[in-house]
């Protein structure tokens, strides 16, 4: 089974990608197999609807995405919303790369009263492309961090169980 953990923060200095290379250490250390992708270093077109799905660098996220069964978003919380770089990576990649996932989110905000974001985005994954959602996800400020770590517990407890979980979900749904 194959897993991808996407950081989806363009800032050079992201809490959501300290969340992301957590739960990757976390997949790995389990013994999964997981790609990372940092969309920092995936610069990405905007979507256009059209001649943007051609693009070579669209090419090369959806053949990350394409054979990942589970995909963790690490995600900045931007106006009550993902951040727009992973709203993009999913209407360029679209159903082929997304459908029947399992799809797990680690949000980082920067104060807690945006703890429900994510649903938007989450309900959309569920009903245009049918991924099951991992029911707990992550929701960090920025007091959870400090110099690239995360220094609240909880947080980094709930890092490795939403990791752990989307490898199980990928499991059970496989079997
Ligand atoms: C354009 C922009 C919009 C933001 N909107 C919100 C918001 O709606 N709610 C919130 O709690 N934090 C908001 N923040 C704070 C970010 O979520 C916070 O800085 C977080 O650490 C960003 O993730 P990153 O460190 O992985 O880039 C916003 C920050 C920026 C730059």
């Amino acid at each position: 089974m194959s897993l991808l953990v996407v950081s989806g923060s363009l800032n050079p200095d992201s809490n959501s990608r300290v969340l992301a290379r957590e739960a990757h250490r976390v997949l790995t250390g389990a013994g999964h197999v997981a790609t990372f992708l940092d969309l920092r270093d995936l610069p990405l077109p905007p979507c256009d609807g059209a001649t943007a799905y051609s693009h070579p660098q669209v090419a090369k996220a959806r053949a990350l995405l394409a054979p990942a069964a589970g995909i963790l978003v690490a995600t900045p919380i931007y106006n009550y919303d993902a951040s727009a770089a992973v709203k993009n990576l999913v209407e360029l990649t679209g159903r082929g790369a997304w459908e029947n996932k399992v799809v797990g989110f680690a949000c980082a905000s920067g104060g807690a009263a945006s703890y429900m974001s994510i649903m938007a985005l989450a309900n959309s994954l569920m009903l245009d492309f049918r991924c099951t959602v991992v029911p707990r996800f992550v929701y960090s400020v920025e007091t959870d961090f400090k110099a690239e770590l995360i220094t609240n517990p909880d947080v980094a407890r709930r890092t490795a169980e939403l990791a752990t979980t989307l490898a199980r979900y990928v499991a059970a749904l496989k079997a």
